[in-house]
């Protein structure tokens, strides 16, 4: 690698062609930053509103990349050159970063490029065939991405990807393999949609190579690799915006696509694929999604439990008919139905009222029009404003029941500030407040929604303890390709701190009885991938997903960047685990034909239990 940079700096310094090579160097920033240089010849790869791109001939080196952005906004100079031209140039060397996204990683390019001279036209372009010519590595994205759970490590942003001389490593590291790439055209074949489009309609893709963790729509889930750190998928990269002014049509998760052949580059906190062209879809998966095959059992000690995040449901959204059909024809009816995000009566209207006894009807009625079945309902009633999201939503979790099924033992509800405890009577357990919040004036529930918890009679006249969860969300995470390494995880330390208040809570049931029956179920907004924030769990509890033997890439209620994720999660006490569990994810909403068919972001999840 020295070799190389040394021959560039020989090839400068004398009346020879600059290579783009030679300027983008083995390196993740270019050791001619701010520099001007002279004579820089390349190939003119491909033009865009706002630059055009230049390659070396050869691009047989696996680490350097051979291209690089032009940047020009003038009519003037994008005219003066055509692809397949070669042209010689002198330019500045510029690491650019918009001052507004200081952690985004640099792109290298060549800004103020004057003495524009085309050599020769008409020469024929030859992208990178990935996949064929190289291929990105599968498991990690940085080499300081270096702690037990891998990009999922805390604490975060221990140090900074983009230093001075950071040696490129693409056999192994995503970010180094895109960087590798910067500037390229590339082509990637036979892609793959990762989920649907984002807002400016770009998507993420994955194509024909040696992806790894692939689940059975097509998609990428985050799961443990091989060596037990957990897989971020490097192996993806989104498409943006096609350069010749044509539009990205909607998408959805396993869309196939003719080859799209593009030019790599860094933008708003990601490797984008910049494709030449819209890419055309050639197959699309089957778009109707089969209800979940687990049913109601009938048997007293068997019981069906389902979980769902409604997205911020207020009484008139217009997604609650197909919330309620998804309950009842899709997870078909649960016995008790952890729900998050009701919002109040006023939906996101900022009144002060904070009942949801209206949203809560609507539902029930609603799924009652589908199934015949009226489920009765339980919730805690926040203070106003004190729980976070969506601003005046008082989002809040609730229980559905079959009262038919299950009873809610006796106890009187508990507000939002008192906090339930478990208390034993002739050797049977229930709850001081039935239903109840978990120490809710603790600290680690400031923001965020406090755990719903009831204790249930079931037809076997068994106790069953359900806690519903809503933790602190994501927002204000940073990129994962970003500058920041590992990467800043929003909210991990409170959602660790919640995790240990549900389980000092847990611990008091199991102190008690060490059998009991305990699901606690919600979104936890964390991957179990992150085990720093479960260790609490360890021993005590184990996701259904694992005690019913899921295959590990179908655990996912969640799509967000390239990732199929599970945020949506149900722990069942080793009690329950010990004796067989059930559990499917519905995926009604991320397997839909475009992201206006869902009518939550998450989808939801059913599973059976047996409780004695
Ligand atoms: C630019 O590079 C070419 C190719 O090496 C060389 O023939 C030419 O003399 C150089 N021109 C200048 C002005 O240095
Ligand atoms: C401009 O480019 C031409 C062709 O490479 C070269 O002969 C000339 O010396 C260059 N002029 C400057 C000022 O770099
Ligand atoms: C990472 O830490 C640096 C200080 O070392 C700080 O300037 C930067 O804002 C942090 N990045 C993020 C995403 O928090
Ligand atoms: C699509 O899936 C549905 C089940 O959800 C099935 O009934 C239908 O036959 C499938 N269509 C095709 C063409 O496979
Ligand atoms: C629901 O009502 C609110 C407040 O009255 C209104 O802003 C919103 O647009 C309504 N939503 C729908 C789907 O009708
Ligand atoms: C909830 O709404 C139902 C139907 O509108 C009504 O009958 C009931 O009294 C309300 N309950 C409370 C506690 O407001």
């Amino acid at each position: 690698m020295y070799t190389l940079v040394l021959g560039a700096l020989y090839l400068i310094s004398t009346a020879y062609a600059t290579t783009i090579g030679s300027i983008q160097g083995p390196t993740f920033l270019s050791a001619y930053d701010g520099q001007t240089l002279t004579n820089i010849t390349g190939f003119v790869t491909v033009k865009g509103s706002s630059a055009f791109w230049l390659a070396d001939e050869k691009f047989d080196d696996q680490v350097i990349s051979t291209g690089i952005t032009v940047f020009s906004t003038s009519p003037a100079v994008l005219g003066s050159v055509q692809v397949g031209d070669l042209v010689s140039l002198n330019a500045k060397v510029s690491e650019f970063r918009p001052a507004s996204r200081p952690n985004d990683l640099h792109l290298t390019e060549l800004v103020s490029p004057t003495n524009i001279t085309v050599l020769s036209s008409g020469n024929p372009i030859v992208p990178i065939v990935l996949g064929r010519d190289r291929s990105p590595p599968t498991q990690y994205l940085s080499s300081l991405d270096s702690g037990p759970d891998g990009f999922l490590s805390v604490p975060a942003n221990q140090s900074l990807q983009d230093m001075p001389d950071r040696q490129l490593q693409p056999a192994s590291y995503g970010l180094d393999f895109w960087e590798s790439l910067e500037g390229q055209v590339v082509t990637i074949p036979t892609p793959i949609s990762l989920g649907f489009n984002n807002f400016f309609k770009e998507f993420w893709v994955r194509g024909d190579w040696g992806a790894t963790s692939i689940n059975s729509r097509g998609g990428l889930t985050i799961t443990f690799g091989p060596d037990g750190i957990p897989d971020a998928n490097p192996e993806a990269i989104i498409v943006g915006t096609p350069l010749d002014g044509t539009e990205n049509v909607p998408t959805a998760l396993g869309n196939v696509y003719e080859d799209i052949t593009g030019v790599i580059t860094f933008q708003f906190g990601f490797y984008y694929v910049l494709p030449f062209t819209a890419p055309k879809v050639i197959s699309s998966p089957n778009f109707s999604v089969p209800p979940s095959a687990i049913g109601p059992s009938g048997a007293g000690n068997v019981i069906t439990v389902g979980d769902y995040n409604v997205e911020n449901m207020a009484p008139n959204s217009s997604h609650v008919p197909a919330v309620a059909n998804h309950i009842a024809k899709y997870l078909n009816m649960p016995d008790i139905t952890f729900i998050q995000e009701i919002q109040d009566d006023s939906g996101p209207t900022d009144d002060g009222i904070v009942s949801a006894n209206l949203t809560l009807t609507t539902l029930v009625n609603a799924i009652q029009e589908e199934s015949g079945i009226l489920y009765s309902f339980i919730n805690i009633d926040p203070i106003d404003k004190q729980d976070g999201g969506q601003p005046g939503g008082n989002i809040r979790q609730a229980f559905l029941y079959r009262a038919e099924r299950v009873k809610l033992l006796p106890g009187t509800p508990g507000g939002a500030l008192d906090s339930t405890s478990v208390r034993e009577d002739g050797g049977m357990l229930s709850l001081t407040l039935n239903p109840g919040r978990i120490d809710p004036t603790n600290v680690a529930w400031t923001r965020s929604r406090k755990p719903l918890v009831a204790a249930w009679e079931t037809p076997s006249g068994d106790t069953l303890f359900t806690i519903n969860v809503h933790f602190s969300s994501k927002d204000r995470s940073s990129s994962t390709q970003g500058d920041a390494r590992p990467f800043v995880n929003g909210a991990v330390d409170q959602r660790t701190q919640q995790v240990k208040v549900a389980t000092d809570f847990i611990n008091s049931i199991l102190v008690l009885n060490k059998d009991a029956n305990i699901v606690i179920a919600g979104d936890f907004n964390e991957f179990v991938q992150t085990r720093s924030v479960y260790a609490p769990f360890d021993g005590l509890l184990a996701e259904i997903d694992e005690s019913s033997g899921l295959d590990p890439v179908e655990r996912y209620t969640y799509i967000f960047d390239q990732n199929c994720q599970q945020l949506d999660h149900i722990f069942v006490s080793n009690a329950i685990a010990g004796r067989g569990t059930l559990v499917e994810h519905v995926h009604v909403n991320n397997w839909g034909s475009d992201i206006n068919t869902r009518a939550s972001d998450h989808d939801p999840t059913v599973a059976r239990i047996i409780v004695s």
